[in-house]
């Protein structure tokens, strides 16, 4: 056995924090795991599965699909995202569920041998068991989803409390001043980022105001009563053709009541909640009739990681916070994570999670709608999973950044980027306005 070492015990705490919400959220019984909610999501014992597959592929064979697995290769098959696409998956013939269980169980146990069993010089040596971790992490939150999606007697409660929110001056904003700062990060810094956030680069930006807080649900509703919904002039012909065609007339799991339904439950739209279920046409609007528009990606991420204070090592000024707030790990006091809450916090709820510029709940609560294409940063380099983010880069997808408060947080970064298609809402997808100077 090799020296256990902090990088072991953070690379062990995101597989088994995985695994419990794993096993949390598909706690059910058969009738519930085989079901299909929504086309655009798997039956609940297919991700079970598909998480598995990936432990043993990447972890047990090293990435080499044509060695054998635990699964025989016809079985295995069934749980490649590319071959099968979402809507399919309920007629294939699946596993189990008590099978399902088994197999995951067998991996890791192997997993965590392996794992205890490596040696580390400088963290590389374990990419593979954090990448790992946050593919299961990432499958947690789409199960959280499909969730959300079933309709029925709620099963998971109504959520963890969440610090109270404070008021905030309608559309405050901050100013980002031009100029460049460091975009991406590397392995040095990041050990366990994925390649799509890599390398760090210096980026020049122009100055732009960007909102403090993600746009809430009475701001979002003042939109639909004004007409939002109804007036072409807000939306980008793309953007108005899916209105029309998809007959979008509020966020999904909104009632013309004015009540939502989260996992099961019809309760009143909370006003200072960041919005969420949006998708990215609708975000584009909202920004648009606001007189404002979205951020770039790249804007977002020098407002929540930038420090234009820090030294920089070589006598200036301006370096990269690990974190919006700084050093420290996350813990309920800056943002919320991890999924136990099943709602975002109320805007206003973190200000000790402001970044050096001053925006807040960057991290957590919702993911933010950006209008930046997923592209390759120049250098990029594909990880051991080398179809993680080549094969979306040119497709049709927009980023969203800064995680919801399904994400667990040994998946996320201020670099970390997560994509979808523009029409997609089902995802705990809001956004935060943006302005020119
Ligand atoms: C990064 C969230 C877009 O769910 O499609 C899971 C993550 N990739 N398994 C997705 C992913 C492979 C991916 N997103
Ligand atoms: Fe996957």
């Amino acid at each position: 056995m090799a020296d256990r070492t902090p990088l072991h015990e953070e690379a062990a705490r995101g597989l088994l924090d995985a695994r419990d919400r794993t096993e949390r959220l598909t706690d059910l019984d058969t009738a519930e795991l085989t079901a299909q909610h929504s086309p655009l999501m798997s039956p609940l014992v297919w991700d079970l599965a598909h998480i598995g597959q990936q432990e043993d592929l990447w972890l047990l064979r090293g990435g080499d699909s044509r060695a054998q697995g635990r699964l025989s290769a016809d079985v295995e098959r069934l749980y490649d995202a590319f071959e099968h696409p979402r809507a399919t998956r309920v007629s294939l013939p699946l596993l189990g569920a008590p099978e399902a269980r088994r197999y995951l169980g067998d991996v890791r146990g192997q997993v965590l041998e392996g794992l205890d069993a490596t040696a580390v010089t400088d963290g590389r040596e374990l990419f593979a068991f954090a990448m790992v971790a946050q593919h299961e992490q990432q499958h947690v939150e789409t199960m959280t989803a499909t969730h959300q999606l079933r309709v029925g007697e709620p099963l998971l409660g109504a959520g963890a409390p969440l610090p109270p929110g404070r008021a905030l001056p309608p559309d405050d904003a901050v100013l980002v001043p031009a100029g460049p700062f460091t975009l991406g990060v590397d392995g040095a810094d990041e050990p366990w980022s994925l390649d799509n956030e890599r390398p760090a680069h210096t980026v020049d930006v122009a100055a732009f105001r960007i909102g403090r807080v993600p746009v809430t649900n009475a701001e979002w509703q003042r939109f639909v009563e004004a007409g939002g919904y109804d007036d072409p002039h807000h939306w980008s012909e793309r953007g108005w053709a899916h209105r029309v065609e998809a007959g979008l007339e509020r966020p999904l799991f909104w009632s013309a009541d004015g009540s939502r339904r989260r996992f099961g439950i019809v309760e009143e739209v909370p006003p200072d909640e960041p919005v969420q279920h949006v998708c990215f046409f609708e975000a584009e609007a909202y920004a648009a009739w606001a007189g404002a528009r979205l951020p770039t990606e790249v804007e977002w991420e020098k407002a929540c990681a930038w420090d234009p204070e820090a030294p920089d090592g070589r006598g200036g000024h301006g370096a990269r916070r690990r974190w919006p707030w700084g050093a420290a790990a996350p813990t309920s006091a800056h943002a919320n994570l991890g999924g136990d809450a099943l709602r975002p916090a109320p805007v206003g709820a973190y200000p000790a999670g402001a970044s050096a510029y001053g925006v807040e709940q960057t991290i957590g609560d919702v993911w933010e709608w950006t209008t930046s294409d997923i592209t390759p940063w120049p250098g990029f380099a594909p990880m051991l999973y080398a179809d993680y983010s080549a094969p979306f880069f040119g497709g049709d997808y927009k980023v969203l950044r800064g995680g919801s408060w399904a994400v667990g947080a040994p998946s996320l970064r201020p670099s970390f980027r997560n994509w979808d298609h523009p029409v997609r809402r089902q995802i705990f997808s809001g956004l935060r306005l943006a302005w020119d100077v």
